[in-house]
């Protein structure tokens, strides 16, 4: 087992976090002073966004110098300072390796534009005479962009981009290219990065007559890149797949493990919230019956929310449907294929839905992910463009702007009467035994004591009331009995062996018992 098989990991923005220096921005100054709150939270690991040089069209993702930090968040020196101090104490940093594409000012761009049709230079990125090639690929963006094809004036011709039209997309035919993000990789991983999430990686290749998605020689280029890591590195480094695609798909991204160690299970996460809606384990059973077995150095990443909106590519027509009916009731929500809203606020800010999709999250297989400020139940601003309305400063108390900054934040704190940080924010709930934040930490600590919740095996069972999500996680001699209630109403459990319940503390019933609507138990089994 490697360290991402136990982690628990921390997303966040290291311009959202926390502003060092009193500019309005979060910075790796910020962001280090704030380590020990993860540590106390229970994380191991921090994901950060992009935080590259770039014109932030696409919120960083839009790289325009691969190595160096955006001067508001810090400098190369801050960084190293911050990776410094998260391994002191025990936590794992993983950054962004955004090599699908580059912002059009990066100079790779600048330079293709300029130079002779053919060049090797101009050959960095993806062109063609006509912007019908490659139909069979679809629009991601499909709120912004109608063609992955877009006209370079200076040029005099067309180039590639599956997102952002101001995203040209690298061409991976090219050995230059290939070379040249290699060793952006090496930089990053020379500065003792522990793991590096592959941005848009089901896209790196062009085959005429094909989705341009999953192609064979996407596969064979990560299988070079993972053995020139572990080569350099020595195995202990972390390649995270972003590939939204369905499961069998999904999981080619392992290799035979020795493609990428984690890749994110897309299609499971909708299906949590679905499952939730309809008050019945189906969805989840769906797709768990379609996931296939993955070899055993590799592990999935959970997550319920992230930075960008709850997608909705990876479930069927109908289910898309009743997902936009339960959670996007307010029409601005809805973003491309999907729902830009936070945990709370999607949940209706019911604690019980709340604690029971981080219950289920915390105690099923895989990696779970935790987005910054979901352990408080943030809010999030449908006012703002994009899926900058879940991307807002974090609210650690009352103070002016949330403790966030002492000047006028990069934008808005969230200020309303329900999400507000004058009510809603770290220091008062840590104060409060009964807050989100204390009944979270409880379950991230939990897991960090039972080494079943991590590492176990996992036997689903299938209780009699489709209302119930029930398993066991067992490693070591211990196995510890997850059961859920999905529904509004009572459900009943039927021939329990009972145990400890860790949650509530003190015994659990054997037998025949209820739980109570949307609750949850996490029981140690008496073996
Ligand atoms: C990221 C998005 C980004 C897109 C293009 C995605 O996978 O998560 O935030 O807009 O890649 O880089």
């Amino acid at each position: 087992m490697s360290w991402y098989h136990d982690a628990v990991v921390y997303e966040t923005h290291v311009r959202s976090f926390a502003d060092g220096n009193g500019d309005g921005y979060g910075d790796f100054a910020g962001l280090t002073d704030k380590l020990d709150y993860l540590v106390d939270l229970g994380i191991t690991a921090i994901w950060l966004l992009p935080f590259f040089p770039s014109p932030l069209r696409d919120d960083g993702y839009d790289v325009s110098d691969y190595t160096a930090v955006d001067p508001r968040y810090g400098t190369l020196e801050d960084f190293a300072r911050f990776v410094d101090r998260a391994h002191r104490r025990g936590l794992k940093v993983i950054t962004e390796f955004v090599l699908n594409h580059t912002s059009d000012r990066h100079p790779w761009f600048q330079r293709a534009r300029h130079s002779p049709a053919g060049s090797s230079e101009r050959d960095f990125y993806v062109w063609s005479d006509t912007p019908d090639r490659y139909g069979d690929a679809r629009i991601i963006f499909t709120d912004s962009e109608t063609s992955n094809w877009a006209w370079d004036p200076v040029a005099g011709a067309w180039y590639w981009h599956r997102f952002y039209a101001h995203q040209p997309d690298l061409n991976y035919d090219n050995p230059a290219v290939r070379q040249a993000v290699v060793e952006v990789a090496d930089f990053w991983l020379d500065l003792g990065v522990d793991g590096l999430r592959l941005d848009a990686v089901p896209y790196l290749y062009e085959r005429d007559g094909t989705s341009c998605e999953n192609l064979p020689e996407t596969h064979a280029f990560l299988k070079d890149l993972r053995a020139h890591v572990d080569a350099r590195y020595g195995g202990d480094r972390m390649l995270l797949a972003e590939a939204n695609q369905w499961p069998v798909d999904a999981a080619a991204y392992f290799g035979n493990g020795d493609e990428c160690h984690m890749n994110y299970h897309f299609p499971l996460m909708p299906r949590m919230f679905l499952a939730l809606a309809r008050g019945r384990r189906d969805p989840i059973d769906w797709v768990l019956d379609r996931t296939p077995p993955i070899p055993p150095s590799c592990r999935w990443g959970t997550f319920l929310r992230n930075h960008d909106e709850l997608t909705l590519e990876m479930v069927t027509d109908a289910e898309r449907r009743e997902m936009y009916a339960a959670y996007a009731t307010d029409p601005r929500a809805k973003l491309n294929i999907g729902i830009r809203r936070r945990l709370a606020p999607l949940l209706g800010d019911d604690s019980r839905r709340i604690l029971l999709l981080f219950s289920l999250l915390l105690s099923m297989p895989g990696t779970p992910f935790v987005y910054y400020g979901d352990e408080i139940g943030m809010g999030d601003d449908l006012d703002l463009p994009d899926r900058n309305g879940v991307r807002t400063p974090m609210q650690w108390s009352d103070a002016p702007h949330g403790g966030f900054t002492t000047a006028t934040p990069y934008m808005p704190v969230i200020d309303d009467a329900v999400y507000g940080y004058r009510r809603r924010n770290v220091a008062a709930q840590r104060q409060d035994p009964g807050s989100l934040w204390n009944a979270v930490r409880r379950l991230l600590h939990l897991r960090r004591d039972h080494p079943a919740l991590r590492r176990g095996t996992t036997v689903w069972h299938a209780p009699d009331d489709p209302a119930l999500v029930s398993f066991s996680r067992r490693h070591d001699g211990v196995s510890i009995h997850v059961v859920a209630n999905l529904a509004a109403r009572p459900a009943t459990i039927q021939g329990d062996r009972g145990g400890i319940d860790l949650l509530g503390g003190g015994p659990s019933p054997t037998g025949s018992w209820t739980l109570p609507p949307y609750g949850v138990r996490w029981i140690l089994e008496d073996r």
